[in-house]
Parts: C-alpha cells; structure tokens; sequence
C-alpha cells in the first residue's frame, strides 16, 4: 500500500523524484523521468554538467564511468561522442538504449506537467565555465523558467545565478548545519551564518541533520527546507512531521498524495 502523506494546516508538502524515479529506472535518464510522471512526484530532480562543446546535459557523476559503458569527464566529451554511450544497461538490462539525456529532451519530455529541480553541479577539477547561463538559455528556450528550480551545493554556482539578469527561483544544498559548530559543508569545516543565502528560496538539508529544530531555526530564518535523500516511507512521514516542505526520494512511487 501507498504511504499517504496527510497536509497539517493546509501547509503544501512537496515530494521531489531524486534522480527521476530512479528505483524503477536508471537514474537521470529520460525512463525514469517518465516513469516519475506517473507518480506523485510534485518535482523531478535531475544532476547537470556541461559536454566539451558546451551542451548541458543531464548526469549525476562528472565521469561518464558509474553509470554508462563508457569511460571519461563529461568536460571532455562531445555532445556526439556522450549519445553514444549506453546510459541504461549498467542498471538494468531491460533499460538498455537509454542515453545521457541533453537538459532540453528532459523539458520536452516534462513540459511543465510536474516542477523540475535542477541541480547544477561541477567537474572533477573545475566550474564548468558558462553551465549557469547556458542552463538558463535552454530553460527560457522551452519557456520553463516558470516551473523549475535550480540548486547546488557549491556558493560560486549560486553567486553566478544570484549575478544574471533574470529571477528563478535557487535553492542551496548543504552538507551539514550550521552555524552551531563548525561543520562539514560545501566539502570543508567552516563556522558561518545563513545570510550569505539570503537570496535562496530554501535550504535543502540532508536526512541526518532533518531535525524538528533544526527545521525550525530554518523556517525561522525565512528559508523552506526539502530534505535528501529518503526512501523509508515511515521516515518521510517523520521529516514531515518535523516540518520538512519538501523529500526528495528515490521512491516517489511509494506515496500517495492526500
Ligand atoms: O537533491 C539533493 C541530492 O541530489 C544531492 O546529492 O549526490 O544525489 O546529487 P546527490
Ligand atoms: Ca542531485
């Protein structure tokens, strides 16, 4: 049976398909971005990088290596040379075919039926030089800035979107909480305050850190939080009660809305 997830207050709980629905599919591939359609899912996450030739496509590693047959950074690999790699075989054989989907086959394939959450990422070394504008390019493209939001764990990144001479809506992923103790985030131990994401709709936090407090001092900072990752059905039911907006799961399937 269907967790169902019951509404306090009428507040809006958002369940996120992380990855697409990727317990049914390989993950960022266009199967599981379908297969999230069918379900609940009020968002669909996906993981973007940047080819050699400056396409954006959707992926969650900067290697092509976990996920597909071939080896190699997606920096150094054309549009061309990724869609020939198989992106579905790796997981399941029944998914053999499916390819590294391009940003712009995902907003065709979603068309505003549900929000997208995108979420920018970078190379193995370096910032993808343009990925910001270029992800913005292809949203406006598909007219999608209405229905998709971007996030990401790396401050640079965000600063850029802060920067261009258009409003979407960001959120900020972190690795830890702050600013209690210095903590893990953004990959190194610092002290900080929020304010610096003064900017940020939310602060998407990890499971481990979803604390009714915790969520609390969020909301009491002006940001939402949606919390990653969580497959428990009787978990998600708990980070709502500690007053997460938003899961992002692997599982969308497992939850019926109210
Ligand atoms: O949406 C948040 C979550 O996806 C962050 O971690 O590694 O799955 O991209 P990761
Ligand atoms: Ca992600």
């Amino acid at each position: 049976a269907k967790v169902s997830l019951m509404q306090k207050n009428g507040r809006k709980i958002s369940v996120i398909a992380h990855r697409g629905a990727s317990y049914l599919a390989p993950e960022n591939t266009l199967a599981a971005v379908k297969k999230a359609l069918e379900t609940s899912a009020d968002f669909i996450e996906i993981d973007v990088h940047l080819s050699k030739d400056g396409q954006v496509v959707v992926i969650h590693d900067a290697t092509v290596d976990r996920t597909t047959n071939g080896t190699g950074q997606v920096a150094q690999l054309t549009l061309e040379e990724l869609k020939e790699l198989d992106a579905g075989s790796k997981t399941d054989t029944a998914f053999a075919g499916e390819r590294i989907p391009t940003l712009a086959q995902v907003l065709k394939t979603v068309k505003g039926k549900k929000k997208l959450l995108i979420e920018l990422k970078k190379g193995e070394q370096d910032y993808y030089e343009g990925l910001e504008q270029k992800t913005l390019d292809v949203l406006k493209a598909h007219n999608a800035t209405d229905w998709c939001v971007l996030q990401s764990f790396y401050d640079p990144i965000l600063e850029r979107i802060w920067q261009m001479d258009f409003m979407i809506p960001t959120h900020k992923l972190m690795m830890g909480k702050i600013p209690f103790l210095p903590i893990f985030f953004d990959h190194e131990f610092k002290f900080g305050s929020l304010d610096r994401y003064h900017e940020a709709a939310a602060i998407n936090i990890h499971r481990h850190f979803a604390s009714k407090s915790f969520i609390t001092s969020l909301h009491n900072q002006g940001f939402k939080t949606f919390v990653w990752t969580e497959d428990d059905p009787k978990n998600i039911q708990q980070l709502f009660q500690n007053g997460a907006d938003g899961v992002i799961t692997n599982r969308p399937e497992l939850i019926e809305k109210p």
